[in-house]
């Protein structure tokens, strides 16, 4: 079935104040495919039938559902391993000597999606810094969609997504056979509190941290969006902390309080002094 295009505009519009989320045209054949089986689940026959109650009720947990329904999760293990060198290399050596004294690193990995990204981090702590055994290592992870955030805390993988970018040799070490599938170790999830977070609304206090990755989603905002939740990231980095957005994704034309630079073959953004 299409939908009518007043349908598809009121739908644009809804996910838009919900998740801030621009559905481009060549996106919009998702709208129907996404929320066709959240409309069988909430016993309406169709998308359309799911608009008009929208449209009805104005429901605002309803309007959420569909937000999440049609937002990207696209990722992997090791998304762009480039980063992952950058931080085994350079970030955590620094953070290590400069937080020596509190010992405490805390890395915040916004739109984690299903996972992956933050059990990297893991990965790559436990697998090169022995050392932070004894430090107070955090990753706060968080993402909008709550089927992701299940789906993450669970640590369950399927052969299809550890093929995907997990070396053979860290599969054999941080995760278990379990059935069809392959469960993250303890070692790996013990650092990471997964949280419902949706970036364009005002969060609650997080504390500051030393690292934030916020990759592969500002794509998904306007200019403006993107502005916005760049600014309020910068309050929520040490002064001298360390921003990775997606390989894709620039700052190019926005205003925002960050200077690219390089580590090695990585771009990184640090706060502008203030
Ligand atoms: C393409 S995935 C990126 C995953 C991971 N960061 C990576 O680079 O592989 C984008 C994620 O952003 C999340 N997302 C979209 N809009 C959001 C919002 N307003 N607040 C928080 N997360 C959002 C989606 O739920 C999705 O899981």
């Amino acid at each position: 079935m299409t939908l009518a295009t007043s349908d598809i505009d009121f739908l644009r519009d809804l996910v838009a104040k919900h998740s801030g989320n621009v559905i481009a045209p060549r996106q919009v054949y998702m709208l129907e495919q996404r929320l066709a089986p959240l409309a069988g689940t909430i016993g309406l026959g169709d998308v359309p039938a799911l608009v008009a109650k929208l449209r009805s009720t104005n429901d605002a947990n309803l309007s959420n559902q569909v937000a999440e329904a049609v937002t990207v999760n696209e990722t992997s293990f090791f998304r762009d391993m480039h980063v992952f060198e950058a931080m085994r290399k350079s970030v955590i050596p620094d953070l290590m000597k400069k937080n020596e004294r509190s010992k405490e690193i805390r890395i915040w990995c916004a739109a984690c999606s299903s996972g992956q990204e933050p059990y990297s981090l893991s990965m790559v702590i436990r697998e090169h810094f022995p050392q932070l055994a004894s430090w107070k290592v955090s990753i706060v992870a968080t993402d909008l969609s709550e089927e992701m955030l299940s789906k993450s805390r669970s640590g369950a993988y399927s052969q299809l997504e550890v093929n995907r970018g997990l070396p053979a040799k860290s599969l054999v070490r941080y995760f278990e056979r379990k059935g069809a599938s392959w469960q993250a170790k303890r070692e790996l999830s013990e650092l990471i509190d997964f949280r419902r977070l949706n970036l364009t609304t005002p969060w609650p206090f997080l504390g500051q941290f030393d690292v934030i990755f916020i990759r592969n989603v500002l794509i998904y905002f306007d200019q403006r969006t993107k502005a916005d939740i760049l600014t309020r990231m910068r309050r929520a980095l040490r002064p001298d902390g360390y921003l990775f957005i997606g390989a894709a994704e620039t700052t190019i034309g926005l205003n925002v309080p960050f200077q690219r630079t390089e580590i090695d073959a990585t771009v990184c953004y640090r706060p502008n002094s203030q």
